[in-house]
């Protein structure tokens, strides 16, 4: 079978899904999926239904869905290896800007709702609270991420060093679990913690194992 249109020269027998990564609708609906955190988020604090503490649901849930993506995104790779579906790098760009997206409003429900916008405040806090400067520059290292996820900012690194760049994704990875980690150890509860570390543990294993691989094979 020819793959679909659109699709890249070397993508396998496109199957259902396959074909389905490359259809136009792909894109406008894992946009549409991405934003329903943010409305359900919107219609709740309209309809007043986040319970007790509405800053503090605003503040947690984005958090959580700056975790989820980022674990989408990661997962990007590893699944286009695993199923050979390579349209699946059509999507990943997009995922990366929502998880910066959620970041960023992530922080300003903190600096809102907590803070005031009160930027000495802000600045005290992040110097008081460890898992607050973790976060913070968990943000920090997104920052140049999204500011070259554009297709000129991609010719204008050379894609050696914009590949090189977009490794600090790793590090983006291990101080958002810090965070999430130092936040809950205050409460001495770990369970989600620990399911998100496996995920990542076993998105960023792959990798290594993957990188080790290819290492051995060209050493030989
Ligand atoms: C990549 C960046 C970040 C990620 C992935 C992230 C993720 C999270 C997660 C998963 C939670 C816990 C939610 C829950 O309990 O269900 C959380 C809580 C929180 N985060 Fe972040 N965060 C990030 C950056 C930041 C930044 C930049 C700030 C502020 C400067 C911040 C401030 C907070 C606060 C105040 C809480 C809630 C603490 C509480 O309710 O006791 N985070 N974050």
């Amino acid at each position: 079978m020819a793959p679909a249109a659109g699709a890249p020269a070397h993508e396998p027998r496109a199957g259902g899904m396959a074909r389905w990564l490359v259809s136009p609708l792909a894109k406008p609906l894992l946009f549409l999926a991405a934003l329903s955190p943010l409305a359900g988020l919107v219609w709740g604090a309209v309809a007043d239904t986040l319970g007790a503490n509405p800053a503090e649901a605003l503040i947690r849930s984005t958090g959580d869905w700056t975790l989820r993506f980022l674990c989408l995104t990661l997962a990007i790779t590893p699944l286009r290896q695993a199923t050979g579906w390579h349209s699946l790098l059509r999507l990943r760009r997009m995922l990366g800007l929502f998880t910066f997206f959620y970041g960023v409003l992530h922080f300003l429900c903190f600096a809102w709702l907590d803070m005031g916008f009160d930027v000495t405040a802000i600045v005290r806090d992040i110097g008081k609270r460890p898992f607050i400067l973790v976060g913070s520059a968990a943000l920090l290292t997104m920052l140049p991420l999204a500011a070259t996820s554009f297709n000129r900012a991609i010719r204008a690194l050379g894609a050696r060093r914009w590949q090189a760049l977009h490794r600090a994704v790793y590090a983006t990875a291990l101080l958002a679990l810090l965070h999430f980690f130092w936040m809950r150890s205050g409460k001495n509860d770990f369970a989600e913690v620990a399911v998100y570390a496996a995920v990542l543990g076993a998105l960023l294993g792959w990798r290594l194992w993957r990188w080790r691989s290819r290492r051995l094979v060209s050493a030989t």
